[in-house]
């Protein structure tokens, strides 16, 4: 098999729910260093796109060209010998119709040498044209098994969603997995479970005993360590370069109460960057504690919900 050298450039095809622009920009933004152009992000980096539940697909490029038939003579001349390989069309222009698609993947395959497998290919290529611009490439689709994490032995009514979880993951990481990672008052774990999926060094507390229980049955499930520690964020010793913090919710639900002011308060010591998932506009509050703020969005639920993600600088 001739396997070809692509280019080290990448489009992916980011989608979302209109009342979730805002975060996935701010995701894209975090991963990629730059918000995606439409539904479209090109970037030098090589994410795998199961990463984030707004990326669809990946196309990691080998060749750009303005005509098909250009196209075609630059896959001719590289002379692939692929072994069980598929060819995708990817519509993005929507000036190519239903013939033409047909007609580009049977130019491009007449050209790769080996054999072709539509139900169960090894390799899957994908050709496109992007702005009156053709695209050929590597095609990877990403997989939704984060959904089946909404299953878990324990969950409760103000436990974060796993979508959510895994986008506030990312948007804590950026483009660097190895950044270490807490969640100071950890709940029944969505957050862990998240990160640890992701392969990110992850510490998680709680003060209430039972919850931290409930987090260690929930992240053995998955099959890893529960490790959570029962403390109270004001006895954290340790310093990580990140915290995500989901402040706890009370009969107080529309103002502070005072045990999330006391973590808002205690959350500085804890990490270098502070993300707060809060259930009204907290940055004036921040800002009284001297956090300041970098970045901010509001995540809207069933369209009437919202949650606010607040960006600060911690230590
Ligand atoms: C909104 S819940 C977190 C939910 C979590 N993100 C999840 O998905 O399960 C807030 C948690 O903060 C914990 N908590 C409140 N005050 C705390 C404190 N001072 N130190 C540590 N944990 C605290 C509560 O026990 C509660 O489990």
């Amino acid at each position: 098999m001739t396997v070809f050298e692509p280019m080290e450039e990448f489009l992916y095809f980011i989608n979302y729910k209109k009342e979730h622009k805002d975060i996935c920009e701010l995701e894209m933004k975090s991963i990629f260093g730059k918000k995606p152009e439409g539904k479209y992000i090109y970037s030098s980096l090589k994410i795998n796109p199961s990463r984030s539940v707004f990326l669809n697909w990946r196309l990691n490029l080998k060749y750009k060209s303005n005509t098909l038939n250009e196209l075609v003579i630059d896959v001719e001349k590289d002379e692939l010998l692929l072994e069980d390989y598929r060819i995708n069309f990817l519509t993005i222009d929507s000036d190519v119709n239903y013939a033409s698609r047909l007609d580009a993947m049977s130019k491009i395959g007449w050209c790769i040498n080996g054999s072709f497998s539509l139900k169960s290919p090894k390799v899957e290529l994908a050709v496109t044209k992007k702005d009156g611009v053709w695209l050929f490439g590597y095609y990877e689709k990403s997989d939704s098994s984060w959904l089946t994490r909404k299953q878990k032995p324990h969950n409760y009514s103000f436990a974060l969603d796993v979508w959510l979880s895994k986008t506030l993951v990312n948007i804590a990481m950026e483009n660097d997995l190895k950044k270490s990672l807490v969640d100071p008052c950890c709940g029944v774990g969505t957050v862990l479970i998240e990160a640890l999926i992701l392969g990110v060094n992850i510490k998680g507390y709680d003060f209430n005993q039972a919850i931290v229980n409930l987090a260690n049955e929930n992240i053995e499930f998955f099959g890893f360590n529960g490790n959570t520690i029962c403390s109270d964020i004001k006895d954290i010793n340790e310093t990580y370069d990140v915290a995500i913090i989901d402040l706890p919710y009370g009969q107080f639900i529309k103002s502070h109460s005072d045990t999330a002011l006391t973590v808002i308060q205690q959350s500085k010591k804890t990490a270098n960057r502070i993300i707060f998932v809060s259930m009204i506009d907290i940055t004036d509050l921040l800002n009284e504690y001297e956090l300041q703020v970098i970045d901010k969005c509001t995540v809207m639920k069933r369209s009437k919900f919202s949650r606010f993600i607040t960006i600060c600088d911690g230590l």
